[in-house]
This record gives C-alpha cells, sequence and structure tokens, in this order.
C-alpha cells in the first residue's frame, strides 16, 4: 500500500519548517528530506520524487539555482516544484516561476493550503504524464499503420506493373528499372526526396495503359503498320485513366500521360511543347528512353547504354529536357549508376528488325 503513495521531497535547511511539512504531509505521502540543496539534486536524481518542495533561502546553494540544476537535468526536469518562500515580493514569485517551478507557498505555512496545492500539482502531474504515455502510443499506433499502408500501397503498385508486364513479357522489369533510373536522375538534379517518390511511384506504372494493347501487337516482331503504332500510342492517355482517380499526393497521372511527349511537340498523345510538360514528365522520359534503348526488344537486339546516351546527346533541348539528360549523363559518366534488376534474357525471335525513332512506343 505504501509503494503506491506519492514521494514528496522537502528540502529546507529549517529543521522546524521540516517538521512543520512532515507532520502535515505524512500521513498521505512518502517523504525524503535534504537540508542542502546538493543532497536535494543527489537525491531527485536517484529517487525521482513525484513532487518536490524548495525552500529558497539556504547557504551554499539557494532555492533558485537548485531548480535551475534540476531543470536542466533530463533525469529531474519533469518532476513538479514548488517554492517555499517567506518573501511576498512579487519578484521574488515570478523569478520562480521563470525557472520553471509550478507553484509557491509562502511562510508561516497553512496546512490546508500546503495539502491541497500538493494534491492539485500532483494531479496535474499525473494526467500529464498519462498524456505523454497515451501520445507516446498514439504515435507507435500511427507509425505502424503508416508502415502498413505504405507496404499496402507499394504491394498494389508492383502487382498493377506485373499485371501489363506479364502479358508483354519483353518489357518485363522495364518500369522497375525506368524508376530506379529516373529517381537517380531526380536526385542528380536535386529535386525534394518528396517528389522523387511521386516520380517513383509513377515510374513504376507509366506503361500499365499498355494492358489495352494488343499481345498480338506488344510481341511481334518486324516493322509495325501505322495503324498498328497508333494503338500503341493509345498507351499513355490509358495509363492516365486507369491512375486519374488515385488520390496520390504527387501529379502521377499526369506523369504518366506525358511521358511520350517531347519539348518540341512531336511527342504524343497531345503534342506538348516545353514547359507545358511536367518537370516529372520529362525526367520520366529521358529514363524511359534510355532504359528501353539499352534493352533487347523482339523487334531489335538490345543497342546498349552508349547507344542510349547518344541519343539522349542528339537530341539535347531538342526532344529531352537539357538538365535530365546532364544528370543521366553523369550518372553514368561517373560509373555511379547500374540497374539493380537485370535486364531481360536477350531472344533474338527475329532478324527483321522494325523501327521505332526515339523509343516511342516504350
Ligand atoms: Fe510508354
Ligand atoms: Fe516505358
Amino acid at each position: 500500500m505504501n509503494e503506491v503513495r506519492p514521494l514528496v521531497l522537502i528540502v529546507d535547511d529549517n529543521a522546524t519548517n521540516i517538521d512543520l511539512l512532515v507532520n502535515t504531509l505524512k500521513t498521505e505521502y512518502r517523504l525524503g528530506i535534504a537540508k542542502r540543496g546538493v543532497n536535494a539534486l543527489e537525491y531527485a536524481e536517484k529517487y525521482r520524487p513525484d513532487l518536490i518542495l524548495l525552500d529558497i533561502m539556504m547557504p551554499e546553494m539557494d532555492g533558485y539555482e537548485v531548480c535551475t540544476r534540476l531543470k536542466n537535468n533530463p533525469l529531474t526536469e519533469s518532476i513538479p516544484l514548488i517554492f517555499i518562500t517567506a518573501m511576498s515580493e512579487t519578484i521574488n514569485k515570478t523569478k520562480g516561476f521563470t525557472l520553471g517551478a509550478v507553484d509557491y507557498i509562502t511562510k508561516p505555512f497553512h496546512a490546508a493550503e500546503v495539502i491541497a496545492r500538493v494534491q492539485a500539482h500532483l494531479a496535474m502531474a499525473l494526467m500529464k504524464s498519462e498524456l505523454r504515455s497515451e501520445n507516446a502510443l498514439l504515435e507507435q499506433m500511427v507509425q505502424k499503420k503508416t508502415v502498413e499502408i505504405q507496404d499496402m500501397l507499394q504491394g498494389i503498385i508492383s502487382s498493377m506493373a506485373l499485371m501489363v508486364e506479364i502479358r508483354d513479357p519483353y518489357t518485363a522489369g522495364h518500369q522497375q528499372r525506368v524508376a530506379q533510373l529516373a529517381c537517380a536522375i531526380a536526385a542528380k538534379m536535386g529535386l525534394a526526396k518528396e517528389k522523387i517518390e511521386g516520380l517513383r511511384i509513377a515510374a513504376l506504372l507509366h506503361d500499365v495503359g499498355k494492358i489495352r494493347i494488343p499481345v498480338s501487337i506488344l510481341n511481334r516482331t518486324g516493322q509495325l503498320l501505322n495503324a498498328e503504332m497508333e494503338v500503341i500510342k493509345v498507351h499513355p492517355q490509358i495509363s492516365f485513366e486507369i491512375l486519374k482517380n488515385i488520390p496520390f499526393p504527387w501529379p502521377c497521372a499526369r506523369m504518366v500521360l506525358e511521358h511520350h511527349e517531347r519539348l518540341d511537340g512531336t511527342g504524343y498523345p497531345h503534342g506538348l511543347h516545353g514547359d507545358e510538360i511536367l518537370l516529372e514528365s520529362k525526367i520520366l522520359a529521358v529514363a524511359d528512353v534510355t532504359e528501353a534503348k539499352s534493352s533487347f526488344r523482339p523487334y531489335r537486339p538490345a543497342q546498349g547504354i552508349e547507344s542510349a546516351l547518344s541519343e539522349l546527346r542528339q537530341h539535347r533541348g531538342t526532344l529531352y529536357d537539357c538538365d535530365a539528360v546532364d544528370a543521366c549523363l553523369l550518372l553514368y559518366a561517373s560509373e555511379t549508376f547500374q540497374f539493380d534488376l537485370p535486364q531481360q534474357e536477350v531472344i533474338r525471335r527475329s532478324s527483321s528488325p522494325r523501327s521505332h525513332p526515339h523509343e516511342q512506343i516504350e
């Protein structure tokens, strides 16, 4: 029973005052006593009392100094502290509050007042402590839920990407590799981490609209007919339709819609120019064309990274954003970038490659 009673530390150099306070509080509380400031500090750190009654006028170390040291120690800073003072000047009381005390009791003591103030501040301290525990618990729950939701979102994105790649094994892994490169380019360009996350998601899903394109066209070798090319060109719009109602905090749907737009207006589906295209879309375009050109496709062998980079250099500022191209070239020049996911095994199915300027179908 005794163990659950709050512990109150009385700090006073005057034996009469100590006796008075002990007699007033001993039935309700466990009590600690310190006659000097230095003993009070040691006691507080060792036993962490629930409340401290602290005399101001003491030899060697006065109550203000003890209070300051208690508040500067992480182990004792949250212990509520009530000053005991014979002084009635406002300036002394104010100083006590400024240093972090929660209240003061003026000598000579009135037992009822001492009990009332001690009770009130212990109750407040208990409430604060419970609130802190509840907040910590809530924070933990929010963090756990956030991780669960992020994992779920990642799972849904991977499944959506797989739905389209499963129909088109020759571009399996394309979206993941594009996402990795797009994020590296964006980081090199100094985009904020938050923006890069939006770009990563858009890149992982940028070709999801190919779900609408017949497999016979996706995997066909040889030259595509104009009509077939027109069918393929629908995929950014379909990707947009699939993503537009998902409340991402980033314009992911617009990024996928614009990933085949080109600076000079020769892209599709809307023939946008320069600043009409979102920066993230321009980065996605550079990553897309770099990955696609360096990988194998049913209609042509892998052309290698050098061919992809040469395409970027040739059309820097006309088709592709200068900053995104420069960042991509720097990544490869400094050899700091390498795809995590290996490219699809090269399966040459046709000796009659079809031609697609600037990887228009990827
Ligand atoms: Fe595409
Ligand atoms: Fe693509």
